[in-house]
C-alpha cells in the first residue's frame, strides 16, 4: 500500500466520526446519505437521514409515496431536485427488481453522478471506483500541488487519476470514506491546521505556501438577484398557498402568493401592481397589517430579496386556481421553502 495511504488510515482510525451510514452495507441507506450530503453539511444532514429513512424505510416505500410526502421530508435541505431526482430513481430500482450491484448500472439512476455512483460502488459493494468530490478534490490537489482548475475537464481528470492510482483495490470502501473525512475534518478549505496534518512532510502545497490557493478554480459562479414581493393573505383559521411548478428554484414547493419584479416592491409600488389589483378584486373585505422588507436570503447561485405583506381577510377565503387554502392545523403536511418557512414561524410561532 502506499505510504501516503497507509497514513492516511492511520489518521482516519484515529478520527472518523461514526456516522449512521457508515455502519451498514445497505445501498438503499448509503444512496439516501449521500444524496443528502451532496451540497450539505453532515451536521445538518444527519438529522434529515435519520428521520428519512424512518418515513421511508425501504426502497419501495420511498418509490410508492406520494411526491409531496418525499418534498415535505427533505423542507428546507435546499436543492429540491434531489428529492425529485431521489423519487424517480425508487421507482428505477423497483422496476429493476432491486438495487443494482454494478457502477454502471447504479451510476445510470436518475441523480447519481460519477462520485456518488463511485461512493454506493465502494461502500455497499466493495467495488474499487475512487470517489471523488470537492473533499477529495482539495486533498489531492493540494498534497500534489495540482494547479489546474478543478472545475475544468481536464484539472478534474488529474484528481481523479491521482484518486484511482492511490486506491487499494481490497480497502475501497475505507479508503473512499477516509478520503473525504480528510477533507472534512483535516483539509478543511480555510486556515487548515497543515502542522498536525500527517501529510505535512510531503504536501506540495504545505511547502510552497499555497494552501490557501488550492484547489484552484476557474470561474466564480454568478450570482443573480431576485426580487420577490409575498403576500400573507389569511384567515383567523386558514391562509393561501400556492404551489411552484416551471423550472426555477423550488419546483414542487409551496409558498405564499408571489409578486416578481426586478426590483424590490414598496407597499405603494405593490398596491399599484395588476397582480394586486386582482387580488382587491377577489378578496372580501380585508385589513393591511403591514409589512417586513428587505429579507435576504441567499441561495447557492442566487441572492433573494424579498418582502411579506399581510392581509386579513373577513370572510372565506377565496380560492383562485393553481391556489390551495390551508388551515393552520395543516401547514405541517406541506413542504415549505426555508426563507416562507421562517416567516411563518415568526407568525405563528
Ligand atoms: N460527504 C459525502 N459523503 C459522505 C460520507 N459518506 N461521509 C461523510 N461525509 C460525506
Amino acid at each position: 500500500m502506499d505510504e501516503i495511504v497507509a497514513r492516511l488510515f492511520a489518521w482516519y482510525d484515529g478520527h472518523c466520526r461514526d456516522l449512521p451510514w457508515r455502519s451498514t452495507r445497505d445501498p438503499y441507506y448509503i444512496w439516501i446519505s449521500e444524496i443528502i450530503l451532496q451540497q450539505t453539511r453532515v451536521a445538518q444532514g444527519y438529522d434529515y437521514f435519520v428521520r428519512f429513512i424512518e418515513r421511508f424505510p425501504t426502497v419501495k416505500s420511498l418509490a410508492d409515496a406520494p411526491e409531496d410526502d418525499v418534498m415535505r421530508m427533505w423542507q428546507g435541505l435546499g436543492y429540491y431536485s434531489r428529492a425529485r431526482n431521489l423519487h424517480h430513481a425508487a421507482k428505477q430500482i423497483v422496476a429493476m427488481g432491486g438495487f443494482p450491484d454494478t457502477y454502471d448500472a447504479i451510476r445510470s439512476l436518475k441523480g447519481v453522478g460519477d462520485y456518488t455512483a463511485a461512493a454506493i460502488a465502494s461502500f455497499a459493494f466493495d467495488i474499487p471506483k475512487a470517489a471523488v468530490d470537492g473533499n477529495v478534490c482539495r486533498v489531492w490537489s493540494r498534497v500534489f500541488g495540482i494547479s489546474e482548475p478543478i472545475d475544468s475537464a481536464r484539472g478534474k481528470q488529474m484528481i481523479i487519476e491521482i484518486a484511482q492510482t492511490l486506491l487499494p483495490s481490497a480497502h475501497a470502501a475505507k479508503y473512499n470514506q477516509a478520503v473525504m473525512e480528510f477533507g472534512a475534518l483535516q483539509c478543511v478549505p480555510r486556515n487548515p491546521d497543515c502542522p498536525s496534518c500527517p501529510f505535512a512532510h510531503k504536501c506540495v502545497a504545505f511547502a510552497g505556501g499555497r494552501v490557501g490557493e488550492l484547489p484552484a478554480k476557474s470561474h466564480k459562479t454568478k450570482v443573480e438577484s431576485r426580487y420577490l414581493t409575498y403576500l400573507y393573505i389569511h384567515t383567523h383559521e386558514a391562509l393561501l398557498l400556492h404551489k411552484r411548478t416551471a423550472g426555477d428554484i423550488w419546483q414542487n414547493l409551496y409558498e405564499l402568493p408571489l409578486i416578481e419584479r426586478s426590483a424590490a416592491l414598496s407597499p405603494e409600488a405593490l398596491f399599484a401592481t395588476p397582480e394586486f389589483a386582482e387580488w382587491h378584486a377577489l378578496l372580501p373585505r380585508y385589513i393591511y397589517k403591514g409589512g417586513i422588507e428587505g429579507v435576504k436570503h441567499v441561495l447557492s447561485h442566487r441572492v433573494l430579496h424579498a418582502s411579506f405583506y399581510e392581509f386579513e381577510v373577513q370572510g372565506a377565503l377565496p380560492c383562485p386556481e393553481g391556489f390551495v387554502v390551508v388551515p393552520y392545523n395543516e401547514l405541517g403536511r406541506y413542504a415549505l421553502p426555508r426563507l416562507i418557512e421562517r416567516y411563518m414561524q415568526a407568525k405563528i410561532p
